[in-house]
């Protein structure tokens, strides 16, 4: 999940970083007027000529103070638990989003001075992790993190009137962050986006022979789920190539899945389970790999929120499973076809954020935006299951 990323601890430095720049500013203003001064006396010409562009250049090169904010607009998030215990180091916010003045720490000791804290949902849930003691510093916000879908989010009730605002891929989320989005090409080269995006390419000559046709990555296999029942009936008129702890293995790695599906024409992205706006990577896996993905999860116009309507295919659009399996094999023998699905690809590109450093340094924004604010989440499990 997610991209390769080099994280290096936020914190202090940065304070530190910042004041000395402030003092380098102040000393080379003083150069400044020290030459303006000695200009001067030369002659009155030399002197007027001398001062209008030496202050020309002061302006120019000094800083402007309304570009480096004052020190109270800093916010601090405290990361009150690693997601699922699994202890990563904490980003520079500045450096990889260019999101400033945010310090984000994994220390408790700084509780009392945390203008946030972002707690992850599953170890609150299951009492592996407690949540911060009470009576909490006064305009302090909690921020509730969860990236499962409400079938794998269990015991909400107990976290009812505690939280101030939600982080997760829900649309309607305070703080929204989905598991990726596509950005139009134009906006994705420039500088601080293409580091974590992914430029698609308009389809060519292979994409129209690729030597499989349908693959389908699966880890958690439960008889119950929608998705198990679709592989059983779609199974039964075509082939598809299992993978994951329920099928053949997978090689290790970030990248395996993106690579392994450039082989195919069509991907399953069926979701575990289905619920308003949860859509995973499974979907971004397909996009990148340039397999057309077949989509079991919310219904179509949650998806087109993320993606044209031509570029992925619902179950929902077929009236049976038979007639979806027609339409995939009519597809992969009519590239005139095919190429309506995959053409608006040279358009895009996909941005996928990094688990779990750009879900900090997003909160730690829009703490800073909703900083006059006093608000609490109410009936938090009523709205995640809604
Ligand atoms: C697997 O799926 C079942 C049924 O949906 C669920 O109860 C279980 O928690 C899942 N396991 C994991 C590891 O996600
Ligand atoms: C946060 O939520 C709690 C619980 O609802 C509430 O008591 C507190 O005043 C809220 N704080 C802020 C800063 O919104």
């Amino acid at each position: 999940m997610g991209v390769g990323a080099h994280w290096r601890a936020a914190g202090r430095p940065t304070v530190t970083a910042r004041r000395a720049e402030w003092r380098t500013g102040s000393s080379r203003r003083q150069i400044c007027w020290e030459r303006v001064l000695r200009r001067s006396y030369s002659s009155l010409w030399g002197a007027s000529f001398g001062f209008l562009f030496l202050l020309g250049v002061c302006f120019i090169y000094l800083p402007d103070p309304s570009a480096s904010p004052p020190e109270e607009d800093r916010v601090t998030l405290l990361i009150w638990n690693h997601p699922f215990g699994q202890y990563r180091e904490l980003p520079d916010c500045w450096e990889l989003f260019q999101i400033d003045r945010c310090t984000l720490t994994d220390d408790e000791r700084e509780y009392p001075n945390a203008d946030a804290v972002i707690i992850h949902h599953r170890e609150i849930a299951t009492r592996r992790v407690d949540l911060p003691p009470e009576p909490r510093p006064r305009a302090q916000k909690w921020i509730w993190l969860n990236y499962e879908s409400p079938s794998h989010t269990p015991r909400l009730w107990l976290l009812e009137g505690v939280f101030n605002l939600t982080m997760s891929y829900r649309t309607d989320s305070d703080i929204f962050l989905p598991y990726g989005y596509l950005v139009p090409r134009e906006r994705a080269d420039t500088g601080l986006q293409s580091r974590f995006t992914h430029q698609l390419r308009g389809p060519s000559h292979s994409d129209f022979r690729r030597p499989r046709l349908v693959a389908w990555v699966v880890s958690n296999w439960s008889e119950s789920q929608a998705r198990v029942s679709l592989y059983y009936e779609l199974q039964k008129f075509i082939r598809i190539d299992v993978f994951g702890s329920a099928g053949r293995t997978l090689a290790k790695g970030c990248d395996n899945v993106v690579q392994l599906l450039r082989r195919y024409f069509f991907y399953l992205a069926l979701e575990n389970s289905l619920h308003t706006d949860y859509i995973t990577e499974k979907l971004w896996n397909a996009v990148l790999a340039g397999a057309v993905p077949v989509v079991l999860g919310p219904p179509r116009k949650s998806y087109e929120r993320f993606l044209p309507p031509e570029a992925f295919i619902h179950v929902d659009d077929f009236a049976t499973v038979q007639e979806l399996s027609r339409y995939l094999l009519m597809l992969r023998n009519n590239p005139a076809r095919l190429r309506r699905h995959l053409d608006w690809r040279g358009r895009y590109s996909v941005h996928l954020p990094v688990f779990w450093g750009e879900h900090f340094c997003t909160a730690c924004k829009a703490v800073r935006k909703s900083r006059d604010r006093t608000d609490g989440v109410k009936d938090l499990a009523l709205w995640f299951h809604s």
